[in-house]
């Protein structure tokens, strides 16, 4: 399966890794950015390899690992002020606190201090230390300055620390740094100042207090869609039924349980709106009567009554027009047979702009799985086919083709 990121792609990144424990996860968080289709330039402080030996990093990134400023080599190859100047990401993970305040008062005393003081691209901070270290007034005052001078930071989150202890001071997963990375190099994309809300996962319609009717949707569809709308600059804002996937960095989650929560939530946020993305399973009946304890077991049978729910869809086309903002709105069909013709027939009475026909009978195609083999029609009948591809990759598509609904 592809895993390069359209965002990520081509694009040089500078990892700079500190000394401190975490160095060992950077060996993961540079293999991600080089899956993702990034050329990774790593440049190490001499107390980092005491961690991590640059050969891991050289392996990984099949680039040669810049350690020493006064390298003859070094320094016409992959200098500070060369590395600098073609990155279009400076990332440092982790950043130690004595790095930190290095940076905030403009030190260049070795070959990483010096490359982030020549960087024009943009800077960002995964710092890790102890707890103590983090909450010492001075890192708060040197963060605060880096902060004001434009530098992103991502973490430290509070959890296990090296020493044993417990707070502040943990580096961000690797998954999370990628993600933060593709936040900051997506801010001015094409759709920075749009607010773009994406719907995702299944909805839960309870008939007692623990049990419910759902589905298999686990979100994976909704949330690349999210984390492609991001790339591109837009506001996300996700509203998403109960899954085990971490919502993408820098947007905003709206956890929801069932149809109707997920259509106040919609119709709460849809006036700031410039498109509706609607991934998500929404149920099309829920039980009639839920109870308020759970249902005993008294007999051999259990007769449910179900109702329809409202289709928030049809709710959001009525509000089209108007003077609203919203210009764009994108539904999904999944189908197990007739996928086109079904999905012409809800693109019509949803008022939709585009649809994304999903056949979902296939094994690799639909919920759950990490592929998807999706059909796009537009409301004039014109048609894309997409072969079998990764769900991240399916996203950047349909955001690309939101794009183009946006700007025509
Ligand atoms: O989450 P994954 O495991 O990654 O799986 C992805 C997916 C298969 C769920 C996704 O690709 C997909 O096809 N989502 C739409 C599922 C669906 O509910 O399709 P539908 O044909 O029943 O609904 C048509 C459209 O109306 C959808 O955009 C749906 O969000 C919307 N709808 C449905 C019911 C309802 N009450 N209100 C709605 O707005």
């Amino acid at each position: 399966m592809d895993t390069r990121i359209a965002l990520l792609d081509g694009k040089h990144i500078v990892l700079g890794v500190t000394g401190g424990i975490a160095a060992f996860k950077s060996a993961d968080l540079a293999s991600r950015l080089v899956q993702a289709g990034a050329l990774v330039d790593v440049v190490m402080t001499g107390a980092a390899t005491e961690f991590v030996r640059p050969l891991t990093f050289q392996a990984l990134t099949h680039r040669p690992v810049a350690l020493e400023m006064f390298s003859l080599l070094q320094e016409t190859d992959i200098g500070h002020v060369s590395l600098g100047q073609r990155a279009d990401l400076m990332l440092i993970a982790p950043a130690t606190a004595n790095t930190i305040a290095k940076l905030a008062h403009g030190l260049a005393d070795n070959m990483l201090t010096t490359t982030a003081l020549a960087c024009r691209s943009p800077l960002l901070l995964a710092p890790a230390m102890e707890s103590g270290m983090w909450g010492n007034p001075v890192t708060t005052a040197n963060m605060e300055i880096l902060r004001s001078r434009g530098v992103c930071t991502v973490g430290p989150e509070s959890g296990r620390l090296a020493s044993g202890g417990h707070g502040y001071g943990r580096m961000s997963e690797p998954a999370v740094i990628l993600d933060a990375a593709r936040w900051v190099l997506g801010r001015n994309g094409r759709l920075a100042g749009a607010a773009v809300i994406v719907t995702a996962g299944g909805t839960r319609e309870a008939f007692d207090p623990v049990r419910f009717v759902g589905n298999r949707s686990s979100g994976k569809m909704g949330f690349a869609l999210a984390a492609a709308a991001r790339d591109r600059g837009a506001a996300v804002t996700l509203i998403h039924g109960p899954a085990a996937l971490e919502p993408p960095y820098g947007i905003m989650a709206i956890a929801v349980e069932s149809c109707a929560d997920m259509e106040r939530a919609v119709l709460d946020s849809i006036g700031d709106a410039d498109a509706l993305v609607m991934a998500a399973a929404v149920a099309d009946y829920r039980p009639e009567i839920a109870a308020s304890q759970k249902i005993k077991k008294r007999d051999d049978r259990l007769t449910l009554s179900l109702v329809r729910t409202s289709d928030i869809l049809s709710a959001v086309a009525e509000q089209r027009g108007a003077g609203r903002r919203l210009k764009a709105v994108i539904g999904f069909a999944a189908e197990t047979r007739d996928v086109l013709d079904n999905a012409r027939e809800k693109l019509t009475r949803k008022k939709l702009d585009l649809i994304v026909a999903n056949d979902v009978s296939a094994a690799d195609s639909g919920f759950e799985v990490d592929t998807n083999r999706v059909t796009l029609i537009d409301a004039s009948g014109g048609m894309q086919t997409l072969p079998l591809m990764s769900k991240t990759a399916a996203a950047e598509q349909i955001i690309d083709r939101l794009v183009a609904i946006l700007e025509r």
